[in-house]
């Protein structure tokens, strides 16, 4: 392997000291913590432990951590009407709504039911305009972590090609927005794309963010181009096992690449980092204090 591993689990531990001091700073001039509230609804195993583990960073970084949880069964409007509780209690800085919600629930309408200023997922449609005209914005956690990862790599992006493969609303978009923020010449490919190989070999910079496993192949690489991995799939192993792998295929992408996140280890730790920090930004703004610099 020639490619540098960009250790996104440093980062990300650094970013949470970072934001660790800026909690501090933020109880000495508001009297209190920043305050994060998760919302889980259900019992699904893989979120609960999200869930728990972003409360546990809340609380090491000197932040007050609230989980309510609701049943599987919970109606739309039982959670619309937590949601405009959270809304209306002055401590609640940052309001998450843990997802996939159950079917009977609408995913927009409780977003679009989060006041902005508290919308730390950066999901509500007025956080993504704001972000796609420009204006200061929370943006979601996964892709502001991979455009950390990027501008500590390489500093400055003008100019650089990248092609972003996955067009979600979480990622693939908000991911091409930042880069065409940051100046470069932005592609967002997706299923549909033709002959995707060929695009992404013009890519100074490949953000994949597909959930298939190992799909993006070394030779789809062009040499020194930076690879950040969104992927985090789990696959058959030997001895009935299992492991987790990327969207990319690490050792064949790690063969061209310059530099490349693993999984796990990469993208992974960030996105909770990102939600800390996302979580005092807000709280800063809303009590119209200055914003913290180098977060
Ligand atoms: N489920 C998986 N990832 C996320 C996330 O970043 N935010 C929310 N709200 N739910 C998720």
């Amino acid at each position: 392997m020639s490619a540098t591993l960009i250790d996104g689990k440093a980062f990300a531990e650094g970013l949470r000291g970072r934001v660790a001091d800026a909690a501090k700073r933020f109880q000495a001039d508001a009297g209190r913590a920043p305050g994060l509230v998760v919302v889980l609804v259900g019992e699904d195993p893989a979120s609960s432990v999200y869930v728990r583990s972003k409360g546990k960073a809340c609380r090491e970084a000197g932040m007050e951590s609230t989980e309510h949880r609701l049943p599987e069964t919970a109606s739309q409007e039982e959670l619309i009407a937590l949601v405009k509780s959270l809304n209306a209690d002055d401590k609640v800085d940052g309001i998450l709504v843990q997802l996939p919600l159950p079917s009977q629930i609408d995913d927009k309408a409780v977003i679009g039911t989060i006041d902005p200023a508290k919308d730390v997922d950066g999901f509500h449609v007025v956080n993504a305009g704001r972000l796609a005209v420009g204006e200061d914005a929370l943006v979601p956690c996964t892709p502001l972590g991979c455009l950390m990862l990027l501008k500590d790599q390489l500093g400055d992006l003008t100019g650089m090609n990248a092609v972003v493969i996955g067009r979600s609303n979480i990622v693939g978009k908000p991911m091409a927005q930042l880069l065409l923020g940051e100046s470069c010449t932005v592609t967002i490919a997706h299923s549909r794309t033709k002959d995707l190989p060929e695009v992404v070999r013009r890519a100074d910079i490949v953000v994949a963010a597909v959930g298939r496993p190992e799909m993006v192949k070394g030779d789809w690489i062009k040499p020194g181009a930076v690879v950040i991995d969104v992927g985090i799939n789990r696959v058959p192993a030997a001895e009935g096992k299992t492991r987790l792998v990327g969207d990319v295929a690490f050792d064949e992408a790690a063969a061209q690449a310059s530099a490349i996140t693993p999984v796990p280890g990469g993208v992974g730790p960030m996105t909770i980092a990102v939600l800390l920090r996302n979580t005092v930004v807000a709280a800063r703004a809303r009590l119209g204090l200055t914003p913290e610099v180098g977060l």
